[in-house]
């Protein structure tokens, strides 16, 4: 029986989560850690399908955007929290995709409380994104995340909860759409109440067999003495309240929030594996990235994008490499917790000397190991690196560290010693064996 070192005797809820801009492999380390025969139970507590993730497990690739990745070990309870935003129509397609491939799906769970992303959601955040001119573009994923957490502040939301009885979404989506009759006015369709309540009621219906009271099967994880496993979406930096403002997402990334989005309390989140890529990136190309590699290495940039496939699992956009960014992970790490590293596309790294950004100097002069909130003052920064020899071969067959060259240890060891976290797992490549416990 499988038994990873990354879970303690003191281990009650362990959270994948993200330090970063998200894409950082945490699907990957979900679905690995799942195999220990101590989980119990995995869940997501935020975000919606503007997530994606991609496992590979003995030769097929899945690719995720809703369903947390423990949804691949079919005996474990796989919970998507209250806080989590649920766009029903992708969500019986993710799920006929599974079934359709073979996954029974018995143990799937959602929250009745967690909201839905309306169609009129999508329609807003089209028509928001294009509103805005090109600097403030926020590069959305235009799935319609945004106004849909808008509205569940507004009070404005529909919870799953709130489709089961047609009358009642009814009078919900009814006083929803009020409010957006200006800004849907060149879209009808949007705005017809019968028809969205047709839509909506019809494809919840359609979700029923999975919706329900989604706390209680936490706790009983919990008081039967098994660990939970919670699969963060996006990351730190792009948490609405600690990430790179306006550059972010509309929910809260880091894994406090997932205690309310999900129902548990604080201390049962015990550990916080933090996902760390080898290389950062970011989908977005106007947010703060200092150690972006297209004005200073460019062909490396490209180099990792055809090699590490950097397009995004949900909008196939490509994504913007980075050097390792110390500062922003000292940071980001400590606000969210993180006790242990997982490092991730290690393998990709080959035959390229390998950066750490240790400190930024900025705009006027002073050097600092502090991250910036003032994205102007981000924008001007120029990180201070670190350099590495690197390391040459191919690595994805090693599975001890031991055997890694020592050019990969060294860039491990430095990373490690610059972030101040242990790193203890190191991925090799994309399939759930090519994993490394240190
Ligand atoms: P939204 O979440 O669709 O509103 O997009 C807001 C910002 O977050 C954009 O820059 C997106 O590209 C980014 N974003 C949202 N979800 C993810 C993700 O799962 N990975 C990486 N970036 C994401």
């Amino acid at each position: 029986m499988f038994r990873s070192s990354l879970l303690q005797e003191t281990t009650r809820a362990i959270f994948v989560h993200d330090p970063l801009w998200g894409d950082s492999g945490k699907g990957k380390v979900t679905d690995y850690l799942a195999q220990d025969e101590r989980i119990g139970g995995v869940f997501r507590y935020q975000g919606g399908n503007n997530a994606g993730h991609t496992i590979r497990v003995d030769g097929t690739t899945w690719k995720l955007h809703l369903i947390p990745s423990g949804i691949l070990n079919p005996d474990l309870p796989c919970i998507l929290g209250n806080g989590v935003v649920i766009d029903p129509v992708r969500m019986n397609a993710e799920i006929d995709g599974l079934l359709e491939a073979g996954l029974p799906m018995t143990n799937l769970l959602i929250s009745d409380r967690a909201h839905i992303v309306m169609p009129y959601h999508i329609q807003m955040d089209n028509v928001e994104e294009e509103g805005r001119d090109a600097a403030a573009a926020i590069g959305t994923t235009r799935r319609g995340i945004g106004p849909c957490y808008a509205d569940k502040a507004a009070r404005l939301g529909v919870r799953l909860v709130d489709a089961l009885d047609k009358d009642h979404l009814r009078s919900r989506v009814e006083n929803a759409l009020h409010s957006k009759q200006a800004l849907l006015a060149n879209y009808p369709e949007a705005l017809d109440v019968d028809a969205v309540t047709d839509n909506v009621y019809e494809q919840v219906q359609r979700l029923l067999p999975y919706i329900g009271e989604a706390i209680y099967p936490l706790w009983d994880v919990l008081d039967s003495g098994k660990i939970l496993l919670g699969e963060g979406a996006q990351g730190t930096l792009l948490d609405l309240d600690q990430g790179t403002y306006p550059f972010v997402t509309s929910s809260n990334c880091l894994p406090a929030t997932g205690c309310s989005g999900a129902g548990l309390a604080p201390q049962d989140m015990t550990d916080v594996v933090g996902v760390v890529k080898a290389y950062p990136t970011r989908i977005d190309t106007v947010g703060a990235f200092p150690t972006r590699m297209a004005a200073s290495d460019p062909e490396i940039d490209d180099l990792l994008i055809e090699r590490g496939g950097e397009f995004g699992t949900t909008t196939g956009r490509r994504r913007r490499c980075g050097w390792q960014d110390a500062v922003a992970l000292r940071h980001a790490c400590r606000i969210s917790g993180i006790n242990s590293i997982a490092l991730t596309k290690l393998d990709i790294m080959y035959d390229i000397p390998l950066k750490i950004a240790t400190a930024y100097t900025l705009a006027d002069g002073t050097v600092t190991d502090r991250y910036p909130t003032d994205p102007n003052v981000l924008a001007g920064a120029q990180p201070v690196y670190q350099v590495l020899e690197g390391f040459t071969g191919d690595i994805s067959g090693i599975r001890s560290y031991d055997d890694l060259p020592q050019g990969a240890k060294d860039y491990v060891e430095a990373v490690e010693a610059a972030v101040g976290i242990p790193v203890r797992l190191i991925g090799v490549g994309m399939s759930r064996d090519q994993m490394i416990e240190r």
